[in-house]
């Protein structure tokens, strides 16, 4: 494909000061005269901040970092995720139409994308908010046919489907991304056939999806107060020690377990708990260390309380004793289990 600057093109571009803080904090990782090694990260935010890459931004990012134009220029135009003409206000759609996706449906994914948004890839929808592409193979074909939105992947489409995407989407809503079909992830559309103990009933969606309702940034561009996003060496202590839990947006239907029998956990600390999609014992018990770390480091108060009460071993043990509960209660009720 042939890849070109836009005919029309603004006069200037600038980096708006949370952006610009931290490009800078960007060419603090390499050494003097590698300034260039930046390159993708600088054209990427400026990208983020525009919603396209204009020659005005581009040269601005070349000279930020002492390159000639020609040598940004060629990086941009040779990437595929660099969009060199402006793409739809809310979301730019890119519609997988290799193999996989093709074979089960990709044609009639294009054939909405054609009626709902435009008739030309990488033309704007007349109010302006869609355009769309397609795209080779995006790496997730056992969950075909599939496009990426912004930043996540929407999987096991039907054209309906896609089509009401697109007005949730209009509408200002962010659907939740992965499988649409009702799978969890990839595993096999009739059911498990191996690893069938794989417990995924405590979790709403799948790791991917559930980080990406967590951030919230399918469509949303990156904007530079994305404090964690700065420079990982100029953050606050605490910023980046550990891995987040990964959290539930609900308690299960047995209700909220009572976590102050983990030792140091008050009514105070189980609230927090609750607030960031902790509320069973069977959530904590699959925490690794990296989780451990960040609940040490991001509870604020009760620093270092989850290594300390040994939370990891406590949970696991009352997790094992509401199970077997539960069993006694649906066997004297003359339930299977
Ligand atoms: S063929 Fe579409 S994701 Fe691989």
């Amino acid at each position: 494909m042939l890849r070109r600057l836009h005919p029309d093109q603004p006069d200037s571009f600038a980096f708006t000061p949370a952006n610009q803080a931290w490009a800078e904090a960007q060419l603090t990782k390499y050494p003097a005269g590698r300034e260039a090694s930046a390159i993708i990260p600088l054209l990427w935010r400026a990208q983020e901040q525009e919603g396209w890459l204009s020659r005005p931004a581009i040269e601005h990012v070349a000279d930020m970092l002492g390159m000639a134009h020609i040598r940004a220029l060629e990086v941009a135009t040779f990437y595929f995720m660099f969009q060199l003409a402006p793409v739809g206000s809310v979301a730019h759609v890119q519609v997988c139409g290799t193999t996989s996706c093709l074979i089960c449906g990709a044609e009639d994914l294009i054939g909405v994308c054609k009626s709902k948004i435009a008739e030309a890839p990488f033309a704007l929808s007349a109010d302006g908010k869609f355009s769309w592409e397609e795209v080779e193979c995006l790496g997730a074909c056992s969950n075909a046919p599939m496009v990426q939105i912004g930043k996540d992947y929407y999987e096991d489409l039907t054209a309906e489907r896609l089509a009401a995407i697109l007005d949730e989407l209009a509408a200002g809503k962010v659907p939740v991304p992965g499988p649409q079909n009702g799978r969890f992830a990839s595993e096999p559309e009739g059911g498990l056939t191996s690893l069938t103990e794989a417990d995924t009933k405590h979790y709403s969606y799948n790791a991917s999806a559930e980080l990406a309702t967590e951030i919230g940034d399918t469509v949303k561009r990156i904007d530079g107060t994305e404090v964690p996003l700065l420079a990982p060496w100029g953050l606050a202590p605490g910023h980046g020690k550990g891995r987040r839990p990964v959290p539930m947006r609900a308690p299960g239907a047995q209700g909220v377990d009572d976590l102050t029998r983990l030792e140091g956990v008050d009514k105070k600390l189980q609230a927090m708990l609750n607030g960031i999609g902790i509320f069973h014992f069977a959530q904590i018990a699959e925490w690794g260390a990296d989780n451990v770390a960040w609940a040490d480091a991001h509870l604020e108060g009760y620093e270092g309380c989850a290594s300390r009460g040994n939370w990891v071993e406590q949970a696991r043990g009352l997790a094992a004793e509401g199970k077997t509960a539960a069993a006694r209660r649906a066997t004297t009720d003359g339930v299977e289990t």
